[in-house]
């Protein structure tokens, strides 16, 4: 159920008395790149799932401000249990988080004894806190090469990375069967016919798209990977397969290329994430007023779910 959103005086300018919050609260604001533009415009630091989480570790600030969904609010809490932390919208949820529930997670694992577990990031603090390892998109190669060649992994719960990675790295995983909402709507169909139209452009894609569209693709990273591909690659037209929200720092960083955002299979906006845009500017506004809704959680399940992060953060420098 949606949360009832207070009235917001329309007369009053919201990016002024964000800014002003900010300073009053001592507070920071971190934005993921699937955020509106607005948001992303007032927000301290854009970045992927990875440099959000860095940027949690390493903040000063009293309050954080986390424009994006509720796992990455939920990480930023794990590394700062005596911050306040607010999530604008506390329904901005995620399909790959929900598709993992601890109790059929921990049935998983408990047929698979032995194995090390490698959870996205885009789980719950209980699947965190049940895994043994978290990585993001921006280092998922890496955190697996990290498991000594005789441990069996289990890889969850995005199975579109997850056989990405069994590619790159040639390692064998089980793979829980988890996707992205976003990233499976893109149309393979619809794309080739775009690139007739553009022949010169450059596909580049996320990795929990689907592998047909992976196979097609120039290059495959996450969010801030393919923002500096597209910033530094040679080429002027970008076709982009990941959540829409990415084409505002491309367009900025790079404003003299142009960038298309892949289209999805029916005229929906399916290619912009229905959770991360439940964050709006004036939800972001009533957040920093009112210091709500924040992330609580049991302190024993913190303290679990911290130690794969910090393994990750710890890999990952
Ligand atoms: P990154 O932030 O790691 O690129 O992942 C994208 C995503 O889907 C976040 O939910
Ligand atoms: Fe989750 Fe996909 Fe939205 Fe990212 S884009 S938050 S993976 S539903």
């Amino acid at each position: 159920m949606q949360q009832p959103v207070p009235v917001v005086d329309p007369s009053l300018d919201l990016e002024a008395e964000i800014v002003r919050l900010k300073r009053e609260r001592n507070a920071i604001i971190l934005a993921h790149y699937y955020q509106e533009s607005e948001i992303q415009d007032v927000a301290d630091v854009i970045g992927d799932s990875l440099q959000l989480a860095q940027a949690a570790r390493k903040t000063n600030a009293d309050v954080i401000a986390f424009c994006g969904v509720h796992f990455m609010a939920e990480t930023a809490k794990i590394l700062n249990p005596t911050k306040v932390v607010v999530l604008p919208d506390m329904d901005a949820g995620c399909s790959l988080a929900d598709s993992a529930p601890i109790d059929r997670f921990r049935a998983w694992q408990a047929r698979h004894p032995g194995s090390v577990t490698i959870s996205y990031i885009n789980c719950s603090a209980e699947v965190k806190a049940a895994s043994d390892l978290i990585c993001t998109s921006s280092n998922a190669e890496k955190i697996v090469r990290s498991v000594p060649a005789d441990k069996k992994i289990l890889f969850a719960p995005d199975r579109n990375l997850g056989r990405y990675l069994v590619q790159k790295t040639g390692r064998d995983m089980v793979l829980w069967q988890g996707v992205c909402i976003v990233h499976e709507t893109f149309s393979e169909k619809k794309l080739i016919a775009l690139r007739e139209r553009h022949p010169d452009a450059a596909l580049i894609a996320h990795p929990e798209c689907e592998p047909g569209l992976l196979e097609m693709a120039e290059f495959i990273g996450s969010t801030s990977a393919l923002l500096n591909y597209a910033v530094d690659s040679p080429k002027q037209t970008f076709i982009v397969a990941t959540e829409a929200g990415i084409l505002h720092q491309m367009q900025k960083r790079a404003p003299h290329k142009s960038f298309i955002a892949a289209p999805p299979e029916s005229s929906c906006a399916c290619n912009e994430c229905p959770y991360m845009r439940l964050n709006t500017m004036e939800k972001l506004y009533l957040a920093l007023r009112d210091l709500t809704p924040r992330l609580e959680m049991p302190e024993a399940l913190r303290a679990a779910a911290e130690l794969p992060i910090t393994r990750m953060l710890e890999l990952s420098v």
